[in-house]
């Protein structure tokens, strides 16, 4: 284990990482023009576990149809999550828009300057709600996000996962230690954008570092050592198939999703268990009120969630008559792919409807929309009869 080096913080860390600002930060992101409390919370907000070139056009959407608390309060959730769709991570969204209703209510609009009331807002922790006090007003309060739990992590040579309770404890003391006496907004935006741009995880530029000659981890050469990996469990795998049922107008059914957990909120196709066409097209009638033909599977889709990881099987459905069910128990619509509305939708969601758009329904409708017979085992609403072995299509 490597003891912690340099623990007494150089007096120059922050005159050193402000006169490299001056020369190389970053001063024309779109959150630092008009860098008001709301707009800086808003670019806070999507900039957790994003990087800046995917927040860039996600922002600039955002706040010209959300420009302040108010209108984003007033707006239904669904618009907000469509504005996010596609950068991950919805719970972002959902706290967002809470606290913008909280804000509204208690504080007038107004974010409150205070860092314990910022803190008891949804989706603000202590570093967030330090950038943010920093960032808009200046103030004299530390962060500690991943760039900057990278770089202090390496200057003082920080062993253990930063994510555990004693290290973040070290690296707190540490980041509140550092902060210089004037020039806040600067030093914050520099200690995040030297993170960003030098000490990368990866392959960090020390030769270019202002922080280099009394950086701990570089002296012994081993700046990638640090910080310590998450000792990680490996990730358990979840297998679920996507029932992509489409109308004879072409319009695929979407279900919202329960406010809580995996992209809650947000629309998605059925899900069910079963992979075999014969099964799923029991099941649709059954769970759904669907009657169901041509069942055909899609190209698998993996997805990564933070604690596990998703095996997606889309299969397609032809909906060909249907009994009254689904429609009235959950939130459901049929989504038309030609003229898609203003919904949120999971990223794999939105990729699934982009592919589905490019492949017309199978023509099982005749012009007045009467099921037409299919070659020589013809099939009804009444008799339908998909082979188990669903075709594979990759999209
Ligand atoms: N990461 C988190 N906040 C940031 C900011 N204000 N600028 C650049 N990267 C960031």
């Amino acid at each position: 284990m490597t003891r912690a080096r340099a623990s007494s913080p150089s007096p120059a860390l922050g005159a050193r990482l402000l006169a490299w600002y001056d020369r190389f930060g970053r001063k024309d992101l779109p959150w630092q023009a008009n860098a008001t409390p709301y707009r800086v919370w808003v670019s806070e907000i999507m900039l957790q576990q994003t990087q800046v070139a995917t927040v860039i056009p996600y922002y600039l959407r955002f706040i010209e149809r959300f420009p302040d608390v108010d209108v984003l309060a007033c707006a239904t959730l669904d618009e907000v999550l469509h504005l996010w769709t596609g950068l991950g991570y919805y719970a972002r969204a959902r706290n967002l828009h809470r606290a913008a209703c909280i804000i509204r209510e208690h504080y007038h609009g107004e974010l409150p300057r205070d860092i314990g009331l910022l803190m008891q807002l949804p989706g603000i922790g202590r570093s967030t709600a330090g950038a943010l006090l920093a960032l808009a007003h200046g103030e004299h309060h530390a962060i500690l996000d991943g760039n900057v739990k990278r770089v202090l992590a390496r200057f003082h040579a920080i062993a253990g996962w930063p994510g555990a309770p004693a290290v973040e404890k070290k690296l707190w003391a540490l980041a509140e230690a550092h902060l210089p006496a004037a020039r806040l907004r600067d030093y914050t935006q520099a200690f995040m954008d030297l993170g960003a741009t030098l000490c990368t995880r990866g392959q960090p530029a020390c030769a270019r570092c202002p922080l280099a000659h009394d950086c701990a981890a570089y002296a012994d050469g081993r700046a990638t050592d640090f910080p310590s990996p998450k000792p990680c469990a490996a990730k358990p795998v979840r297998r679920i198939t996507f029932v992509m049922l489409r109308n004879k107008e072409g319009a695929v059914l979407l279900m919202q999703r329960p406010p809580a957990g995996i992209w809650g909120g947000l629309w998605s196709f059925p899900e069910c268990t079963h992979r075999s066409g014969r099964k799923i097209q029991r099941w649709c009638e059954s769970e759904l009120g669907f009657i169901v033909e041509h069942v055909e599977r899609h190209g698998p889709l993996h997805h990564t969630f933070s604690h596990f990881h998703l095996d997606i099987l889309p299969m397609v459905a032809e909906v060909t008559g249907q009994r009254p069910a689904v429609m009235e128990i959950r939130p459901a619509i049929w989504y038309n792919i030609t003229k898609p509305d203003a919904r949120g939708l999971a990223a794999p969601v939105q990729r699934l409807l982009l592919e589905l758009a490019k492949h017309p329904a199978r023509k099982i409708h005749d012009a007045n929309g009467e099921l037409r017979k299919t070659g020589p085992r013809g099939r009804s609403s009444q008799a339908p009869a998909v082979s188990g072995r669903a075709r594979q299509t990759d999209f």
